[in-house]
């Protein structure tokens, strides 16, 4: 890390947790983020169909108003995933809503999807340069139709976004995880795959499922049947847990999704019990407590083609993702792998 970009990291952790969120945003807008070095081969990949230059990527959360995917791809993420974004714009929960429990490198939240809404998101998207952007759309929470909003949002960001992610897992938004249940999933995925096919060429547009770590593996294989069944591209496993790991920080009893260290394990293991169902049917996006090469390592062996994060950049800034991406090159040059495409579901 930078000395500037350390102290800068170190100054932001003062703030309130979302002050400091908004002031990293204003700072990377100016342009003081940092410039990452070229990648190495080996850490090139593809995200269903679509090329990365390195399959470390920027969860969802962090870019919710797609305002510094640029800077985060000149950062060094191999794709940046902007959202979860809804039909119209909505504040979320009320303040205090973010939580960040520094003796566990963890985070709780409680956004509840707060965001500019379509409108906004499109035109930031419009005309942009080279890069794997993805678009993370949602459904507004008085919506009186969710499934129509995801649909919306397919539609309106067609043509800008280089692959698209159904969130049906976030904790936040009351009743929209039950989105993930057998039914609701076959009607929700089968309308965006219907609403798809209208949509003029280019028609090979990635279109992925985010999940909760919190099922069982009945739900997995449903899960699985459907996304295969629909023609989806992939699943991304997994978001926030509403389980509470045990904890130490003081917000550890806090309302919300928790992410980064303490859901590591949960998440890797949901991962490989994702890979096992799939069964090469689609791939699979690890994220959930990644802080490092070794974690990056661990969800590709579990059987992630791509990695994402979000918590750790909390507590180590955007210099982070060089140091991953350094450490998980090392790992697969050491391992014997060419690519990492070689060494996913290698446990
Ligand atoms: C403050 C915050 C906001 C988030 N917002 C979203 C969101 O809008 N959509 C989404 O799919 N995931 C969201 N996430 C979940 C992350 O994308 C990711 O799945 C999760 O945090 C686990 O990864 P991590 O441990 O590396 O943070 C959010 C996470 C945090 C911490």
């Amino acid at each position: 890390m930078s000395a500037l970009h350390g102290l800068a990291t170190r100054a932001l952790r003062l703030l309130d947790p979302e002050d400091a969120h908004r002031a990293a945003i204003l700072a990377l807008r100016l342009g003081l983020g940092p410039a990452a070095p070229p990648d190495d081969p080996i850490l090139a990949g593809s995200l269903a169909g679509v090329a990365l230059p390195n399959v470390v990527g920027l969860a969802p959360g962090f870019d919710k108003d797609a305002q510094v995917y640029p800077q985060m791809l000149r950062a060094g993420f191999g794709f940046v995933e902007c959202g979860t974004v809804t039909p119209e714009p909505q504040e979320g929960n009320p303040r205090p809503r973010l939580f960040r429990l520094s003796q566990d490198r963890a985070v709780i939240n409680r956004m509840g999807f707060n965001n500019y809404g379509l409108d906004t998101f499109a035109a930031r998207l419009y005309g942009r340069g080279p890069g794997v952007v993805g678009a993370n759309i949602g459904a507004n929470k008085d919506s009186p139709d969710r499934i129509g909003d995801y649909v919306e949002g397919l539609k309106r960001l067609w043509g800008l976004a280089s692959y698209f992610t159904v969130n049906v897992s976030s904790p936040n938004t009351p009743g929209l995880r039950a989105l993930q249940t057998k039914a609701a999933l076959e009607e929700l995925l089968g309308r965006l795959a219907e609403a798809a096919r209208t949509l003029p060429p280019p028609d090979a547009v990635p279109m992925l499922l985010k999940v909760a770590p919190d099922l069982e593996d009945a739900e997995i294989e449903a899960i699985c049947d459907v996304v295969a069944a629909n023609g989806l591209d992939g699943v991304i496993v997994s978001n926030t847990t509403i389980s509470r790991p045990p904890l130490r920080s003081s917000g550890r009893n806090e309302a919300g999704g928790l992410s980064g260290a303490p859901l590591f394990a949960l998440s890797t293991d949901v991962l490989r019990r994702f890979h096992a169902a799939a069964a090469g049917r689609f791939p699979l996006i690890g994220v959930g407590g990644i802080g490092s090469g070794a974690d990056a390592h661990a969800k590709i062996r579990a059987g992630a083609s791509a990695v994402q994060l979000y918590s750790a950049l909390v507590f180590e800034g955007p210099g982070l993702v060089t140091r991953i991406k350094r450490d998980l090159a090392q790992r697969l040059h050491a391992d014997g792998f060419r690519s990492v495409s070689e060494a996913v579901g290698a446990q």
